[in-house]
């Protein structure tokens, strides 16, 4: 099985900082780091470091090259990855002494995404293969829509949450991925038109609360979440959605899988950074042991 992810690549940039700036202050920093990051990027190396074959469609400006190299590293394929005569996205991003975070990104690049990209990217592709996504870059419903076609599922996470984007791209979706606040978003954008409208198969992440998966007949379970000391939550649900479409995509049954990517994340939760801080499968499994 092979993880297809059409997904953004951003330069991210940290400031530690005691509290999250209000408005109108200006808060002197003194601990500041940069790395790979981007929801798209994020999930792709989660889901190579759980052990996947993961091919990346996605864009870096000139200036971005770095970053498609540091994906690379981490195993993903990023033959689909172009280089583009514009800036690569970036994000600022403020971590508080609780290890809370709020984000600003800049799209750049990841919003010039083109449709034949991604059907060469799928040429190769088989039924039964995944197409992971998030919501970060343009043609997320048209990559959903020629992935569902072709036959492959199609695993969203609804992050950064767009009401609109949501409604249009759920019939083409298996497997929605939400945290709480995307949860009441969710509810809130589909009671808009239609309080009946089909939900496929779905998690909601809800931090100390855990995770619950819901089928889409009904079914559903959760799992615990692990207790460890946060460090910075940031790409917490990427490596999450990451560490789980690896799971299913190898065969695991969601009770499995969702354990793994709990595990996951609640480890990256204890590291500061993002792509950097996700850890790799033998650490998962480890740490699951002695749980
Ligand atoms: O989910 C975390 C990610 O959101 C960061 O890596 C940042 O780039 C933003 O896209
Ligand atoms: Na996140």
């Amino acid at each position: 099985m092979t993880i297809y992810s059409f997904g953004s690549i951003n330069a991210d940039h940290f400031y530690r900082l005691p509290q999250l700036p209000q408005p109108g202050e200006t808060i002197a920093c003194s601990d500041y780091s940069t790395g790979l990051g981007g929801k798209g990027a994020n999930q792709s190396v989660a889901a190579a470091r759980a052990g996947a074959r993961v091919v990346h469609i996605g864009a870096v400006g000139s200036d971005g090259v770095w970053m498609r190299d540091r994906m690379t590293e981490f195993g993903v394929d990023c033959t689909h990855v172009v280089i583009l005569d514009a800036p690569s996205g970036h994000a600022i991003i403020n971590v508080d002494a609780d290890g809370e975070n709020s984000i600003v990104v800049f799209a750049g690049v990841n919003r010039a995404l083109t449709m034949p990209q991604v059907e060469a990217a799928l040429a190769q592709a088989k039924t039964g293969d995944v197409l992971l996504l998030q919501n970060e870059t343009n043609l997320t419903v048209d990559a959903a829509r020629f992935a569902q076609e072709r036959g492959l599922n199609v695993i969203y996470s609804a992050a950064p949450f767009d009401a609109g984007t949501v409604r249009e791209i759920l019939p083409f979706v298996s497997l929605l991925l939400v945290n709480e606040g995307e949860a009441r978003d969710l509810r809130f954008a589909l009671g808009l038109t239609d309080a009946q409208v089909p939900l496929p198969d779905m998690v909601t992440t809800r931090g100390a609360q855990g995770a619950l998966w819901q089928s889409s007949d009904g079914a559903h379970f959760s799992v615990p979440a692990l207790k460890v000391a946060v460090q910075d939550t940031t790409g917490a649900g990427d490596t999450f959605a990451g560490y789980l479409a690896a799971g299913l995509a190898e065969g695991m049954v969601p009770q499995d899988a969702m354990q793994l990517a709990t595990a996951a994340a609640a480890l990256k939760v204890t590291r500061a950074g993002t792509a950097d801080a996700i850890p790799a499968r033998a650490e998962v499994d480890a740490f699951l042991k002695n749980q």
